[in-house]
């Protein structure tokens, strides 16, 4: 396989996590896991999101959490923005890059922010010079890149004209977001294989929901294709409310393992990473998708069980 050396991961559960949890989860709670995430050297965090909050009143306290989470430097903390009221909110709280949603299909657009993507494409042209007056990034997020739970399958095409659309606004960095898990390897391959050339110098990001198991699998297809940055949610958090039948995102801490196995690095360390998802599972009071909190890192080793030390032990010394 040819795999890159390093993988950046951006972490999400706060943000797509949080945003469809049953209990509102406490400020205080949400600036804790800000900060192990930060501490566990996840490089880049999409905190919250600046979105109405009759929306997702779970978010509702994006100000008080960016406020209060303790900046670790080399951390690049972020937040999700529909329009130019979310992005003048986001960089007031001091996001230091902004993530912007639109979506690939027409239906799911409306869903999400009640607008027509041309309606929302004009707001984020809006958001783009509020964010270039503030210096800050500005990553176009393109949700059912690669498939809509209305639509079913979407036009490359039609994800290319979004594309173009962010690239002409001026947009360095694009995320495509299969927000309902409809992507296949071979599809996503193919997606970036149509893409990457046809937009040169982007900087594309994976995000990927795990709902039909074919996350990792869609990751490293992007992988071999060179992409290297990929939103990831602490135990498998995710989903979003208006995407019926949406759930959680690769889980951060099983694709951390994926890659380290395979000698790719990603500066985070993964102990520490597996006990943020442990309290995280404690917070939400549920276990979360995960496989590796379960399972145990592949190094993991086992007493023997009765009986078969000392056979072992004279299978051994008979081979001798
Ligand atoms: N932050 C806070 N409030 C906002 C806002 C923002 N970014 N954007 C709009 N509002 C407020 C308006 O001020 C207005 O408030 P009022 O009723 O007190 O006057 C109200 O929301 C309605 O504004 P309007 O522009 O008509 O928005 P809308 O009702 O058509 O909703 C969105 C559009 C985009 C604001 C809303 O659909 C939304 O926030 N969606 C987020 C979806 C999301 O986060 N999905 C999950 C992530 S993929
Ligand atoms: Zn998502």
């Amino acid at each position: 396989m040819r795999l890159p050396e390093r993988v950046t991961i951006c972490e999400v559960g706060t943000r797509d996590g949080f945003q469809i949890e049953p209990e509102f989860i406490d400020t205080d709670q949400k600036v804790e896991v800000v900060d192990l995430l930060a501490a566990a050297g996840v490089p880049r965090i999409e905190v919250t999101s600046f979105v109405s909050p009759k929306a997702v009143p779970q978010l509702r306290d994006a100000e008080q959490v960016m406020a209060r989470i303790a900046r670790r430097p080399g951390t690049r903390y972020a937040a999700l923005v529909p329009n130019d009221k979310g992005a003048s909110r986001a960089v007031d709280a001091g996001v230091d890059a902004i993530h912007t949603v639109v979506s690939a299909s027409e239906s799911h657009n409306l869903a999400n922010v009640n607008m027509t993507v041309a309606e929302s494409l004009t707001k984020l042209r809006g958001v783009m010079q509020i964010a270039e007056r503030a210096h800050v990034p500005m990553h176009g997020g393109i949700s059912t890149s690669f498939g809509c739970p209305f639509e079913g399958d979407v036009p490359l095409a039609r994800l290319e004209s979004v594309v173009k659309a962010f690239v002409d606004m001026g947009a360095r960095a694009i995320a495509l977001a299969d927000t309902t898990g409809m992507a296949n390897p071979r599809q996503v391959a193919s997606v970036l294989e149509h893409l990457i050339p046809r937009f040169p110098g982007i900087e594309w990001t994976l995000h990927t929901h795990d709902t039909r198991a074919m996350a990792i699998p869609n990751i490293l297809a992007a992988l071999e294709l060179g992409v290297t940055n990929i939103d990831a949610s602490i135990g498998g958090l995710g989903g979003c409310p208006f995407a019926p039948g949406a759930s959680g995102n690769v889980c951060s801490e099983d694709l951390v393992h994926c890659l380290h196995a395979m000698g790719v690095e990603t500066g985070i360390d993964l102990d520490k990473l597996v006990g943020v998802s442990r309290r995280v599972q404690e917070i939400v009071g549920r276990p979360l998708p995960g496989q590796i909190v379960k399972a145990g890192k592949s190094d993991r080793r086992y007493p023997l069980p009765d009986g078969v030390a000392s056979r072992l032990i004279s299978a051994r010394s008979g081979r001798a």
